[in-house]
């Protein structure tokens, strides 16, 4: 029931100018955004490199209208990947890319030129791109700018949702030889028309498509944090050489977990970062009630 409401509150500009001014909001983000700056990004990153722990990077924004924000979101990843670089922490890193950030929206091939200097920069020093995949009506051109990208750097990867209807023939397209691709549950809300709406549905589809990954050529990351899936994923994985799939987890969640799978298993953590945090942690959120309730308890324990 809160799920839905807390996901359109994600999309409300009023909601969002009431929850950012709130003073004591800052200490929850905490919990799920490593910072609002690359510097404080790179401490929590050298802190996870130490433990074993892989990153995916994030810069926080999403669904810009206006080209001059798209260019400075691309701007910021380039800033990341020569930080990277300089601090000796490239190799074997990942950045996460938001198309709705770059552009997507507004006409022409903008989106596109700006994924395209992304990847650019990031090969050049040995990163490797993942496109997150955002609400429903985005996924064609976010699949089409993927095979546009491809031509060129065929190790960009990207996001699909298990809840969504069309991602069996999806998958299926996307399992070819080298194919990065990130099965998630999918974390936007969706009319039933194009999505499971059960979490029955949800984790079934889920499954059907990390068998169809792990049966592929590709290389499978199993974004979850669920301890049923990942038991399922690494039955599945059974056979594959360790260093052909990985498992993915998002910044503050189940790190005990994180820490522990690192042991045995390729393991990499999404850290988001940036001020403009307020769309990805209305997300988490809407994912566990329970931090809702850490939330709301965070401003009557003052
Ligand atoms: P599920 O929601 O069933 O949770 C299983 C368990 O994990 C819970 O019982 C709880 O213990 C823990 N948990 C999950 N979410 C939590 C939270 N917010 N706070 C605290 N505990 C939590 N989605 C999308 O639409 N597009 C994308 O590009 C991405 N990218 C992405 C990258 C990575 C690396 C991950 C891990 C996830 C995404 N997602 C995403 C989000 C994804 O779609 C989904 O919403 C969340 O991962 C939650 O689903 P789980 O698979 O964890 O299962």
């Amino acid at each position: 029931m809160l799920s839905p409401l807390l996901l359109a509150a994600a999309r409300s500009r009023r909601m969002r100018g009431l929850v950012t001014s709130m003073p004591l909001t800052r200490g929850v983000v905490d919990r799920f955004v490593a910072g609002e700056d690359l510097d404080a990004a790179l401490g929590t990153v050298r802190g996870l490199d130490a433990g074993g722990l892989r990153v995916t990077l994030d810069h926080l924004g999403e669904d810009t209208k206006d080209r001059g924000q798209a260019e400075a979101t691309r701007d910021a990843y380039l800033e990341l990947f020569a930080a990277f670089a300089e601090q000796g922490l490239a190799g074997g890193a990942d950045a996460s890319v938001k198309l709705s950030a770059l552009g997507q929206a507004l006409p022409g091939d903008l989106a596109l030129d700006h994924a395209r200097d992304i990847c650019a920069a990031a090969g050049r020093v040995g990163m490797t791109v993942t496109l997150d995949m955002e609400d429903h009506t985005t996924v064609d051109s976010t699949l089409e700018i993927l095979g546009k990208l491809r031509v060129d750097f065929p190790w960009v990867g990207v996001a699909i949702q298990a809840m969504l209807r069309r991602t069996d023939g999806d998958l299926r397209d996307l399992v070819g030889d080298g194919s990065r691709v990130r099965l998630v549950k999918g974390a936007y809300a969706e009319p039933e028309s194009v999505a499971h709406q059960s979490k029955r549905d949800v984790d079934r589809a889920y499954v059907r498509g990390l068998r169809t990954l792990m049966r592929g050529d590709g290389y499978p990351m199993v974004g979850s944090h669920d301890p049923r899936i990942i038991e399922i994923a690494l039955a599945l994985a059974a056979g594959r050489s360790p260093s052909s799939y990985e498992f993915q987890m998002l910044y503050g969640i189940r790190t005990a977990e994180q820490r522990r799978l690192a042991e045995a298993h390729q393991m990499r953590v999404y850290v988001p970062y940036g001020a403009d945090w307020y769309g990805y942690f209305m997300r988490r959120l809407a994912e566990r009630p329970a931090n809702l309730v850490f939330f709301l308890r965070s401003f009557v324990s003052r």
